[in-house]
């Protein structure tokens, strides 16, 4: 026997005490470095490592002696000083510590679990399957959304009226109901929410959402962060398309292919504006890197935003933990590789179509360039020639594709592509509960979560591809009409209490203090900086001249998006980073908002507004006044002890005082 130091046997005998736990120690160290090349994705020499029973199993031999470490392959194979033998072959050897565990747990029998799942084959993954309907439970709910989520169970209570009324405003229009708009108490809940459906407010809010994941901004990003010449087109279009309620399917080829329709207007082309919303090196280091940049940020972009895959991850190698190599990448790559970025040297250009400058690419050339996969990720190091092609794993699903961009678009938007509906259902359902019934909305593949309930996921999906043909509007109605969205929130229950998304808040203190500008659509406005943040920002020539205040007044989704300086209330308030898709805005919760609610110029200057409006339309009276803030800000009446309370604070302060303090009431942001 060796000899050994006391404290090297207290590490041995800890180590061999942590070396029996199969799933805390041992499962995880296969999972972090063997299962990319021995799980279900992929089985090199035929061996899985991602289950106990799979590695007793073996490859084409066994590979673990169960009790004998000394005779067991697996154990030579991570031992073997052969570069060609060693396991595993890339990347560091396992650690003298790993090893170890190894052999404690080979010795002590290779015990697992004996119900331990086996991880499914990726053509099994439940995303991956067509869209089928299963049956609404049997239940005494009337509402299909609510027979899944209640079952038997009594459904959660309804929220309040007037809460629901204000809720509904926020969520389909973001802004909140007029005094007017509170009054019509007596319409049903059905009404309003179809009435809502048909104001221009709805576009401009639901578009925000798809911006989101779309990457939209108005500038290039990077060094000298140019603005992108009328890409507001393109925001435009959304708000158009949302409120004309285009069906999703045609919506998503017109952003892919638009020009490539055989019915192709303006619009389908202004479109297309999707492919170049990417930020953009206007002087890159590397030409080469650079194309293939902007070509992945459109495969990337587009994997994520409609499908819902992390097809990127497979740029250099092929994906780790999905069925996606680097030949579905660059496959992909060749559906796009025509296009080309229309610029005079750092200058970018816009394509006229119909007398107007648009912004989108062109495709200079019929004949399509080569697509090799470059080994690495390397523009220098061609690999295999390859043509237009989608994913090899979803390739029996959807339609037949025509390997062309227009034919990639289509066969996205076919009713047999399992992936498309799914999605945005769950992105809209993210929208109105806080939370995707997938809580990865941009990622559906095998490392994204699993459904909270998969058959009513695959009912809606099912159902707006079939009844709704692909109406938004219809999908917003249905949800809306649950009795899951229209219960009461709170921290356990189905709708969640979260912050409004900074956009909604912004533009609800403007319509609020009487300064809502509601001109639409055209040029961004250019919010004022304040004075500090350019200050602070190093490169004052980035800052732009703000619009006037009038201008400056519209719904936040008019704001000009520069990518390297972000208005600052924006930015506190989690505005979507605009990198890359963004699938849900994080909430963060940090000191710094509340500064900027409480004390920001924005606030500060819709305060005074807002209490010169309460002056103008309620009088002198305290008393009334209140009352009209209250019912403005919070779409109520306030209780007794508030407008004490309220009564009291203004003897002390002024009615602007008091407005500030209503505008950052948790109420406000927070909606019931
Ligand atoms: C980058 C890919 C890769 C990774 C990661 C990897 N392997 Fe392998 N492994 C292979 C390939 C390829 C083979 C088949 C060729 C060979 O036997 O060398 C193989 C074969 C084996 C075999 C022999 C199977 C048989 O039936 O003969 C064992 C045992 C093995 N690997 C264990 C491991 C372990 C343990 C890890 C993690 C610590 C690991 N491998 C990580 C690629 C990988
Ligand atoms: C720009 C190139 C590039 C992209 C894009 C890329 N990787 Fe990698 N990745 C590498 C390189 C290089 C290595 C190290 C060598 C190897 O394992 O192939 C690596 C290694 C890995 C490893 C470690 C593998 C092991 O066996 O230890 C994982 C896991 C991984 N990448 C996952 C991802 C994921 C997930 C994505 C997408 C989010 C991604 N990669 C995107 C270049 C890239």
């Amino acid at each position: 026997m060796k000899f050994v130091t006391v404290s090297a046997l207290l590490i041995q005998v800890s180590l061999a005490a942590a070396a029996a736990d199969y799933e805390k120690d041992i499962k995880a160290l296969f999972k972090e470095r063997c299962v990319s090349c021995h799980g279900s994705v992929k089985q090199k020499g035929g061996l899985r490592l991602d289950a106990g029973a799979l590695i007793a199993k073996g490859g084409k031999h066994p590979v673990i002696v169960s009790g004998d470490s000394k005779r067991s392959a697996l154990m030579d194979r991570v031992l073997s000083h052969d570069e060609d033998e060693r396991m595993p072959p890339e990347g560091k050897r396992l650690t003298s510590g790993q090893i170890e565990m190894l052999r404690q747990w080979i010795d002590a029998g290779a015990a697992y679990p004996k119900n331990e799942a086996i991880p499914k084959m990726p053509s099994e993954h439940w995303s991956f399957q067509t869209v089928k309907r299963p049956p609404v439970p049997e239940t005494t709910h009337e509402h299909p959304i609510d027979a899944f989520i209640f079952g038997k169970r009594d459904p959660a209570p309804r929220a309040a009226p007037q809460a629901l009324l204000r809720r509904l405003y926020l969520d389909l229009t973001g802004l909140p109901p007029t005094l007017a708009e509170q009054d019509e108490s007596h319409k049903t809940c059905p009404a309003v929410i179809d009435n809502l459906l048909t104001r221009p407010e709805y576009g401009e809010r639901w578009a925000r959402h798809w911006l989101d994941v779309v990457r939209y901004a108005d500038s290039n990003g990077y060094e000298r962060d140019a603005e992108k010449p009328f890409v507001w087109r393109y925001r435009d279009y959304v708000i158009e398309a949302l409120n004309k309620d285009k069906p999703f399917d045609r919506f998503v080829i017109e952003q892919l292919a638009g020009d490539e329709l055989p019915d192709s207007t303006l619009e389908t082309r202004i479109a297309t504006g999707f492919l170049r919303l990417g930020h953009w090196d206007d002087e890159p280091a590397d030409p080469a890197t650079d194309r293939y940049d902007q070509l992945d940020d459109i495969v990337s972009t587009t994997g994520q935003a409609f499908l819902g895959l992390t097809i990127g991850c497979a740029r250099c190698h092929d994906h780790k933990f999905e069925p996606l190599a680097t030949r579905d990448y660059y496959s992909l790559v060749a559906v796009f590789n025509p296009l080309e970025r229309p610029r005079k040297g750092r200058t970018e250009l816009t394509v006229p179509v119909d007398g107007k400058e648009i912004y989108t690419w062109r495709e200079p050339s019929a004949k399509a360039p080569e697509t090799h996969v470059l080994i690495r990720g390397s523009p220098t190091r061609l690999g295999e020639l390859v043509e237009p092609a989608v994913p090899a794993i979803l390739a029996k699903t959807g339609s037949s594709f025509s390997k062309s961009r227009l034919g990639l678009a289509q066969w996205i938007a076919s009713n047999g592509n399992p992936l498309t509906a799914r999605v945005i259902v769950n992105r809209v359902w993210q929208q109105h509960f806080g939370q995707g019934l997938v809580t990865s909305a941009n990622d559906f593949g095998l490392m994204g979560a699993a459904p909270a309930h998969p058959e009513l996921l695959d009912w809606l999906a099912h159902w707006f591809m079939h009844d709704a043909k692909w109406s938004l509007k219809q999908l917003h109605h249905l949800i809306l009409t649950s009795r899951a969205w229209q219960s009461v929130r709170s921290s356990d229950s189905i709708t969640r209490y979260r912050r409004l998304e900074v956009e909604t808040i912004r533009d609800s203190m403007l319509a609020v203090s009487g300064q809502l500008n509601p001109k639409r659509f055209g040029p961004a406005m250019k919010p004022a900086i304040p004075t500090a943040a350019i200050e602070a920002n190093t490169d004052k020539e980035k800052v732009w001249q703000a619009s006037d205040a009038r201008e400056a007044s519209r719904r936040s989704i008019y704001a000009f998006i520069k990518r390297g300086l972000v208005v600052p209330m924006l930015e506190t308030l989690d505005l979507a980073d605009t990198v890359s898709s963004c699938p849900q805005r994080q909430i963060t919760t940090v000191a710094p908002q509340a500064l900027t609610l409480f004390n920001g110029d924005f606030v500060n200057q819709q305060a005074k507004h807002f209490a010169a409006r309460l002056k103008r339309e309620a009088g002198s009276e305290p008393a009334q006044q209140i009352t009209l803030a209250w019912r403005l800000a919070l779409c109520r009446k306030p209780t007794a002890d508030e407008q004490a309370k309220m009564q009291s604070f203004l003897n002390e302060e002024s009615l602007e005082q008091a407005c500030r303090v209503i505008l950052n009431l948790n109420e406000f942001v927070y909606p019931e």
